[in-house]
């Protein structure tokens, strides 16, 4: 299929679903309401239900999730359609088909467990349906590099890549996405942008919350398999690219798959996991787990521009706060010119994801009066603390209108798995740590010679 050409129609699988209720509705009630959104949304599930038990469920999703927007409300309300079925039913695919209507060119969205992935799209395939097709994916996208890779060929033997669109909700994020803008579309960063200038790099994902009640999720999957595989090293990779053309296709993403193949693949060493206190009382969790809520990392990124730069990634449940935020060191100037009696800090450009979203220069500057000595000062190049448009909200547009640019490709997910495949479950021991706390003070081996963690700073 021409990759540009709009999907003509919207198929979610399991509509009944928590990532249905959470996200999608929403997504789809903003697309509708301002007419990127005017095809049949279908909703696939198997709950004995009909299309006006999912129109109320709808309406609950969106009074707990961003508000009823009654006008844009009753317009989602026409488009949807329901089938309900067992996805081992071909009969379920044949109603979906005839719901399908004229639509040829429909978007498959899967938010169902991997494990049913490979029997939906052969039903797909055996209905007609996933001819001219797209198919959205959700994370995790496999356990490890084998599963991946078997999950990949599953798919594969239905829809070429150029149609699977695997998302990572990060990449959805509007600051994520000025990481890459903010770097590419200005001059004065590149230059120092690699080993000669930068002295370490910091990325944290602090949630001040438990697992809550994902526990049963949270005992297969553990911080790495959660965050560190996908949202982490994306992120890592968008900082650490090379410059993409604008003009080759698909060059940005040929450009992170190309920094996710030069990371080193972690070792036991590089790793330090953590655990809070009390989650083994979670519901769903064993009373022996060792998995972990929390991890940190020290990575390398065997390229010519990052050989040697320390790159260390921390991310945790029940920390001190909820922030992400990524600080990138410079070096020192190579000589004291001042006779301070304390030098400060390096110079760091830091960007904070979320809550805030920020992007800030820290220096140095010469207090006022006699003498050459001087205070911190931070400039801030961006400061918003709005996001007008959601990830998923962005990323189901994009999958419709058939731009993958914002989506993970097979040689991306396939290259973080192996990075993260040796330091998967038991291969290092898990520490607990207090609630609230910064995590197992185990992880500070890793940050000694970088002069210990920056902790993200409290929202104003
Ligand atoms: C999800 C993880 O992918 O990302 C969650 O499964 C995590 O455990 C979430 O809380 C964080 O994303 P956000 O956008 O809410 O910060």
């Amino acid at each position: 299929m021409n990759a540009a050409a709009p999907c003509d129609a919207l198929v979610f699988f399991g509509a009944t679903g928590d990532l249905a209720y959470k996200q999608i509705f929403p997504s789809l009630q903003a697309m509708v309401s301002d007419g990127r959104l005017d095809v049949p949304i279908v909703g696939v599930a198997k709950a004995g239900w009909g299309v006006e038990q999912l129109r109320d469920r709808a309406r609950e999703s969106l009074a707990e999730h961003g508000g009823v927007d009654e006008t844009a409300f009753a317009k989602l309300c026409e488009l949807l359609r329901y089938v309900d079925g067992d996805y081992n039913d071909p009969a379920t695919f044949t109603e979906l088909r005839a719901q399908l209507g004229d639509a040829r060119r429909p978007l498959h969205y899967l938010a169902i467990p991997p494990s049913l992935f490979g029997v939906v799209a052969e039903g797909l395939q055996a209905s007609g349906s996933a001819e001219n097709a797209r198919i959205v994916v959700e994370k995790p996208f496999g356990r490890d590099l084998s599963s991946a890779q078997e999950l990949n060929a599953t798919l594969h033997s239905v829809f070429p890549e150029t149609a699977i669109f695997r998302i990572d909700h990060y990449l959805g994020k509007e600051p994520v996405e000025n990481l890459v803008y903010f770097r590419f579309a200005n001059s004065f960063l590149e230059p120092i942008w690699n080993r000669d200038h930068v002295d370490s790099i910091q990325i944290t994902m602090a949630e001040s919350f438990g697992v809550a009640d994902r526990g049963r999720f949270y005992e297969e999957a553990g911080t790495i398999r959660d965050v560190v595989q996908n949202h982490m090293l994306q992120v890592t990779a968008l900082l650490a690219m090379e410059p993409p053309s604008r003009d080759a296709v698909d060059a940005l993403r040929d450009h992170k798959a190309m920094v996710l193949r030069s990371m080193r693949t972690l070792q036991p060493e590089d790793v330090v996991r953590g655990q809070y206190e009390g989650y083994r009382q979670v519901d769903g969790v064993a009373q022996e787990s060792t998995v972990e809520t929390y991890v940190a990392v020290r990575l390398h990124i065997d390229s010519w521009r990052w050989a040697g730069v320390p790159i260390l990634i921390r991310a945790g449940k029940c920390l001190p706060l909820t922030a992400a935020e990524v600080v990138v060191k410079l070096r020192r100037p190579p000589r004291v010119v001042f006779d301070e009696s304390r030098p400060g800090p390096a110079n760091i450009v830091r960007f904070r994801l979320q809550p805030e979203v920020e992007i800030a220069l820290h220096a140095r500057a010469k207090k006022e009066g006699q003498g050459m000595s001087g205070e911190d000062v931070e400039l801030k190049v961006l400061e918003d603390t709005t996001e007008d448009m959601t990830p998923y909200e962005r990323l189901l547009s994009d999958a419709m209108r058939g731009d993958p640019t914002l989506f993970t490709r097979q040689d991306s997910v396939e290259a973080a798995w192996r990075v993260v495949d040796g330091i998967l479950g038991d291969s290092t021991p898990v520490h607990p740590y207090v609630q609230g706390s910064w995590g197992p003070a185990e992880a500070d081996r890793l940050v000694r010679d970088v002069g210990g963690w920056r902790d993200p700073a409290p929202s104003a």
